[in-house]
């Protein structure tokens, strides 16, 4: 099989992201923070020397910040639930994933106020808007790194810069950003960063992360047993403690921690220069077919590795079905579950064909699904 989904979850995992989950779940699977005895105790040793990893690929200071979760969505939830109360307003884009959308639509029965900016037809955010959008009672800005329809890249430190100066929370989605591109929590004034662990950080599904800056203090979405504190009923406000209530997914979390080593181990800068250079002979490819209508920005250097397309007049779900029956090819279709990126694209009727490429993409791969899309193209 040709995987171009790498968009939806990277795959195949690294060696050692599967040797580290063995080793997890042969070696040391207690449960860690709750018993003393040495395989609970070695447990938490190896989830906090994962933590320190996590924290130090995003320049988070303080391992006890960063949260651990079951994905970017719970991540994405505890955020901005955790921090918007009634009264309250938020700004967002109409790039956002329903990950983002959807809580804050929730939380308009509970009285909270937001406004999604409306992106421009290649997916980029007029900057200007976020300014124009701020209101008195503006507590939070959630922005994607890149969005996973059009891959376009977000101006993430310059908002960051604004939220910063005007006294307003930043939380970013790096869904489809962390792992591949510098983030600094400090450099970018990110005061929440969501980020999946099966995506580019090449974990396993099941992982995610949310980092909560210093001093901020979020509502719980879950409580319950922490190992500590065990004689109260309320839930302990010690980090990562409050956050991270029941049995962690500890092989899930040093498949994490393994990801990111073998990312450190290429060299992130190398993972990132590779990709590039698969969408921007993709881009030079596609963009050549009269038949084929390219989305996003249409440069390399200005989307992370998705592009998404469409046949003229064809049903999306139908060429990846075509892709994948005749051609053994995994593509995306549909909507991406972003149907606000659709409607700015202008494919909220016909979907879009999403090739998402990774680590393990070469380039005579991507060589072949261009050539799928011309055998496809000839006969219709
Ligand atoms: C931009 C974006 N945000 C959030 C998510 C949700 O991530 P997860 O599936 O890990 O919950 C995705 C998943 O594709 C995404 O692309």
């Amino acid at each position: 099989m040709l995987y171009f989904d790498h968009g939806a979850t990277s795959y195949p995992k690294p060696k050692n992201v599967i040797a580290g989950m063995i080793r997890a779940l042969e070696d040391f699977c207690a449960n860690p923070g709750r018993a003393g005895h040495q395989s609970a105790l070695q447990a938490s040793r190896e989830i906090y020397d994962a933590r320190e990893v996590v924290a130090g690929f995003f320049n988070i200071k303080d391992p006890k910040q960063l949260i651990f979760t079951l994905n970017c969505t719970e991540a994405l939830n505890l955020g901005i639930k955790g921090v918007l109360k009634s009264g309250d307003h938020v700004i967002t884009t109409s790039m956002e994933h329903n990950s983002v959308l959807r809580p804050i639509k929730a939380l308009e029965k509970e009285g909270v106020e937001n406004t999604i900016i409306q992106c421009n037809k290649d997916g980029s955010l007029p900057l200007e808007k976020v300014d124009q959008s701020i209101q008195e009672n503006t507590r939070l800005i959630v922005l994607t790194h890149s969005s996973n329809l059009t891959g376009t890249l977000m101006p993430i430190a310059e908002v960051g810069k604004i939220a910063r100066e005007r006294g307003i929370l930043f939380l970013v989605d790096a869904a489809q950003t962390a792992g591949l591109y510098p983030i600094d929590v400090e450099k970018m004034y990110i005061d929440l960063l969501a980020a999946p662990g099966h995506k580019s950080l090449l974990g396993p599904q099941g992982s995610g992360f949310l980092y909560i800056k210093e001093g901020l203090y979020l509502k719980t979405l879950k409580e319950g047993g922490t190992g500590s504190k065990s004689q109260d009923f309320v839930q302990p406000d010690i980090l990562p403690d409050r956050y991270e209530s029941g049995t962690p997914n500890t092989p899930g979390i040093i498949g994490l921690k393994e990801g990111i080593q073998y990312i450190q181990q290429q060299g992130r800068e190398n993972l990132l220069r590779h990709e590039e250079s698969l969408v921007k002979y993709f881009l030079q490819e596609v963009s050549k077919l009269d038949y084929i209508e390219v989305y996003g920005p249409k440069d390399c250097k200005k989307q992370s590795p998705v592009v998404a397309l469409n046949f003229r007049g064809m049903d999306s779900s139908e060429i990846a079905y075509i892709l994948d029956s005749v051609f053994n090819i995994a593509v995306r279709p549909g909507l991406h579950c972003a149907p606000l990126a659709h409607k700015t694209i202008g494919t909220l009727e016909q979907g879009a064909v999403r090739f998402s490429f990774g680590y393990s993409t070469t380039m005579e791969e991507v060589a072949k699904g261009i050539e799928a899309i011309k055998t496809i193209g000839s006969e219709l």
